[in-house]
């Protein structure tokens, strides 16, 4: 009975002292948020990620990079991908790493990490990923007349094959993003040695 009794008074006090929004003298109480000493404290002044905010003169959202910024490490490759410069830096770019056995050892440890699934570990096209999309994974050392670079897979340049990893080509994906540039040269040194010993 007493409890019931407590209860009640308890939630007349909570409903009378929640609800009123001024007090006998017409100043507003519980919106009052009362005396603030560091205002900021209470209300950063923080903006949602890309919403327009008063902080940069044109008003605008995200900052974009200064003109010709380039991310660390990256290196820009000036050929684009199309047929014309896929044949163009087949033609011009040479490998600037020395060939020897480190180099080549880090490009076959690449080598296994990124391509072997589908080239297969010693470069017959013969991968584990079993899929019909792959089915026509070329062998490294095949003689078919008919690469893009009008040649056979044997006679690719390290050039090409740099575009290709660069920028991939039909079901295979580019590389660009998860293989620098040292990186790609490791490999096709190391791709150069499967298609000597395949020979
Ligand atoms: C997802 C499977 C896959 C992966 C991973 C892959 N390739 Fe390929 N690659 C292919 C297929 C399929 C082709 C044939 C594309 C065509 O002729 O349509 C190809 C073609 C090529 C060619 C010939 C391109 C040309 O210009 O004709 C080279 C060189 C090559 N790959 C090297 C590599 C190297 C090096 C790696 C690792 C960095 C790699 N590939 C990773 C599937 C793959």
């Amino acid at each position: 009975m007493l409890n019931k009794l407590t209860y009640i008074l308890v939630l007349v006090i909570i409903v009378t002292m929640g609800c009123g929004d001024s007090s006998s003298d017409g100043r507003e109480l519980t919106r009052h948020p009362g005396y603030e000493y560091m205002p900021n404290m209470y209300r950063s002044p923080s903006y949602e990620t890309y919403s327009a905010n008063p902080l940069f003169n044109d008003n605008s959202t995200a900052r974009l990079p200064v003109k010709g910024t380039i991310p660390r490490g990256y290196v820009p490759f000036e050929y684009e991908n199309t047929l014309d410069d896929y044949i163009k830096s087949g033609e011009e770019l040479i490998n600037p790493l020395e060939n020897n056995l480190k180099n080549i050892e880090e490009g076959e440890a690449l080598y296994v990490m990124f391509c072997a699934h589908c080239h297969g570990k010693n470069g017959d096209g013969n991968g584990s990923i079993q899929h019909p999309l792959y089915g026509a994974v070329p062998s490294y050392t095949d003689d078919l007349l008919v690469r893009r670079s009008g040649t056979t897979m044997k006679g690719l340049s390290d050039g090409h094959m740099y575009h290709a990893i660069t920028y991939g080509f039909n079901a295979m994906g580019p590389h660009a993003s998860q293989i620098n540039s040292d990186e790609r040269w490791k490999i096709i040194m190391y791709v150069n040695e499967l298609q000597k010993e395949n020979n």
